[in-house]
């Protein structure tokens, strides 16, 4: 029987009989409105731990605009339907703003040692450590054994990684692929925002990270990013933000390839006025 809670408090006395037990709790935080994107996730927690808790919680905290946070979709009836797809026995936490921040609305500082400066930290300011705040406070409340996160948020994986690191957080982060739609584009709940026709044309994203992949095996980074750029500009609906090559662990972008260095391509890209971003392995 799926679990719906609220409060800290209940999801507590519920998980407590799973830890006496020593069975292995996983967690998968999420905002909700759910996809096959996160469902990939619950589904992978589903199948490597007894119990599984996802986390439905809009993050005021993580948002440097307030009408970006006052629009974000809201499908809490959809988003239960979808998770009793994958399993009957999961817990959703649902908590308010109040029951995770009392009344102090706040982001807690950290150094994430320049993981968060830059792509998606470069123009929003204290968004990871907005991320870092509730992701902490869901591990830490929850103490799961596993916590599942998407690559198509890579920058964000990387970072929690960190996190857990710097906090000492005994829990392990299981890095999921990412899910795409048929188009080859990466699925996200900003796509329903996508007309029909752009939403064809957005697939162009996906399809030009292989073709810089392939490139990046006979030519240097500088070459790539040239060329990735030449076809931002000469394609009339897509305007492209960055794309950069970089080190996966420091997420710097390279000019030079090593050979005991991963290395992955990053791109964010304006749709109209709708932003999408995905990544790639090289
Ligand atoms: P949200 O955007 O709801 O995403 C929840 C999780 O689903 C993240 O780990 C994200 O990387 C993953 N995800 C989204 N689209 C995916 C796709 N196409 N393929 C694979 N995984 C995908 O990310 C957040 O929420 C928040 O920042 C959160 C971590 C919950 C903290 O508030």
């Amino acid at each position: 029987q799926m679990l719906v809670i609220e409060t800290k408090k209940e999801l507590k006395d519920n998980l407590s009989a799973f830890i006496s037990d020593s069975k292995s709790l996983g967690l998968v935080p999420t905002m909700g409105a759910l996809h096959s994107g996160h469902l990939s996730l619950i589904e992978k927690a589903s199948k490597e731990n007894d119990q599984v808790v996802v986390s439905i919680f809009v993050n005021p905290t993580q948002f440097n605009n307030q009408n970006d946070l006052e629009k974000y979709p809201k499908t809490l009836e959809n988003d239960l339907n979808l998770i009793k797809t994958v399993s009957n026995n999961i817990i959703v936490y649902t908590p308010s703003v109040e029951e995770i921040y009392q009344n102090n609305v706040s982001a807690e500082i950290y150094d994430f040692q320049g993981l968060d400066t830059v792509m998606e930290g470069e123009f929003r300011d204290n968004h990871f450590n907005g991320v870092g705040t509730i992701v902490e406070e869901l591990l830490t409340s929850i103490a799961p054994n596993k916590a599942y996160f998407g690559e198509k948020d890579f920058q964000q994986l990387q970072i929690i990684k960190k996190l857990i690191q710097i906090k000492a957080i005994p829990v392990e982060i299981i890095g999921c692929p990412i899910v795409r739609e048929e188009s080859g584009l990466a699925m996200s709940s900003r796509n329903e925002r996508l007309s029909t026709p752009m939403r064809k044309e957005a697939a162009f994203i996906y399809k030009t990270l292989k073709d810089a992949k392939e490139m990046f095996g006979t030519k240097n980074a500088i070459q790539v990013v040239e060329w990735v750029e030449n076809q931002f500009e000469n394609n009339e609906f897509l305007s492209l933000e960055y794309f950069q090559i970089a080190d996966i662990d420091t997420l710097k972008s390279v000019t030079e390839k090593l050979n005991n260095k991963k290395y992955r391509a990053f791109i964010a890209v304006f749709v109209d006025d709708i932003r999408l971003i995905d990544n790639i392995a090289l």
